[in-house]
């Protein structure tokens, strides 16, 4: 098939900003300057690399022939001369709410099929508040929330502290850092106004759940829909004292693919019943939220050791190498499924929703 692979690339002054990020200077006792550096330097962090592209694209290449387009300001013009038979979207947008929902639009305006979720999906599921009311409707469990735009909005909470305090709509742990938990209103203000200054837009300040944590990738559309082996987040690999979450610093800073964390396990060592209720749960959030092809879906286990949703990743990351640690292609080898075949399960989930195949 002639497949167009659509794409956002890192910036080079990303790559500059992460390289001289000290792993060792960002502890728990990270300091606002400290903050605004690695908040300078995840501008593009859910971005993709040129590698990471090449790779998808060589991946897809050998069973079809690939383009790539870029989703800037001319992809609408791109993608309606080309005409590609389908998209493979991993494009993660420009700006507002809505960016991941940009491309998949486009391509609904031209009639253009595409792989992944559609736009009504990714939109949700950016604005984490929206997706979790959602899964709230229909009795799923999530951690009790509120969205803060302003200090003055802060009233008492629903729900008692320790608190995570979160960007509305990033990914890629853009803004929760360490010192997102928070345990006094001192530092629950803090954190919200540094969410608010930095990254433009609300926080979602959200019980803090305190158990063990998952992410489970997702694959295929209704009776096809396999759920991989699940991936535990092992907060003990973290250096010693910082906070039991997977933050900007865990994922970009001290796990480096030169000396990386053990921090994923997989397949988690669970029992049969609570590996049945998580395969459950997500499955149950996927088709909810009407995910299309793959999803990767974060879980944590509340004080009684059950299963919550954290969020949902409709456009999952798909880091190719084994030591930069993905955990979606990580999942998909422990199921035997190499990085070449899961993209590839992915296009033919697509074609086979589009009956291309
Ligand atoms: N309510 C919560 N209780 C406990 N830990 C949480 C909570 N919310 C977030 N976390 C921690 O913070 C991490 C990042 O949060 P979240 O998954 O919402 O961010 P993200 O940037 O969208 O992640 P991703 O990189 O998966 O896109 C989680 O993996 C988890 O460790
Ligand atoms: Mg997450």
């Amino acid at each position: 098939m002639d497949v167009a692979l659509v794409y956002n690339v890192k910036k080079e002054e990303n790559s500059t900003a992460e390289n001289d990020s000290q792993p060792s200077s960002l502890t728990q006792t990270t300091t606002h300057t400290q903050i605004q550096l690695a908040t300078g330097a995840d501008t593009y962090a859910e971005w993709d690399t040129i590698e990471t592209i090449h790779t998808v694209r060589n991946a897809l290449s050998l069973r079809h022939s690939v383009s790539l387009i870029e989703a800037d300001n001319n992809a609408f013009e791109n993608l309606k001369s080309s005409r590609p038979e389908i998209v493979f979207n991993i494009a993660e947008g420009r700006f507002g709410v809505s960016r991941e929902a940009q491309i998949p639009a486009i391509l609904d305006m031209l009639n253009i099929p595409y792989t992944g979720s559609d736009p009504l999906t990714l939109g949700i599921c950016l604005d984490k508040s929206r997706a979790k009311e959602i899964l709230s409707y229909y009795g799923i469990p999530t951690p009790k929330f509120v969205v803060v735009s302003s200090l003055s909005e802060i009233q008492s909470l629903n729900f008692s502290t320790p608190a995570m305090v979160k960007p509305l709509f990033e990914g890629s742990s853009k803004g929760i850092f360490n010192s997102s938990l928070v345990h006094t209103d001192a530092e629950l203000k803090k954190q919200v106004q540094l969410v608010v200054e930095q990254y433009g837009e609300p926080a979602l300040v959200e019980e803090f759940l305190p158990g063990r944590e998952f992410t489970v990738a997702m694959l295929g559309n209704s009776d096809d829909l396999k759920v991989l082996p699940i991936v535990e987040i092992k907060f003990d690999s973290l250096p010693t004292g910082v906070n039991p979450i997977y933050s900007y610093e865990a994922k970009w800073i001290w796990d480096q693919s030169s000396n990386p964390l053990e921090i994923f396990d997989c397949p988690a060592k669970i029992d049969n019943s609570l590996q049945s209720e998580i395969a459950q749960i997500c499955t149950k959030t996927y088709n909810l939220l009407r995910c299309k092809d793959w999803s990767r879906i974060d879980v944590r286990l509340d004080k009684n050791g059950r299963p919550n949703i954290i969020e949902i990743n409709p456009l999952p990351g798909i880091l190719p190498n084994p030591e930069d640690n993905s955990c979606f292609p990580k999942a998909a080898r422990m199921a035997g499924i190499s990085y070449e075949q899961m993209l590839n399960a992915v296009l033919d989930a697509a074609c086979k929703r589009y009956e291309l195949m």
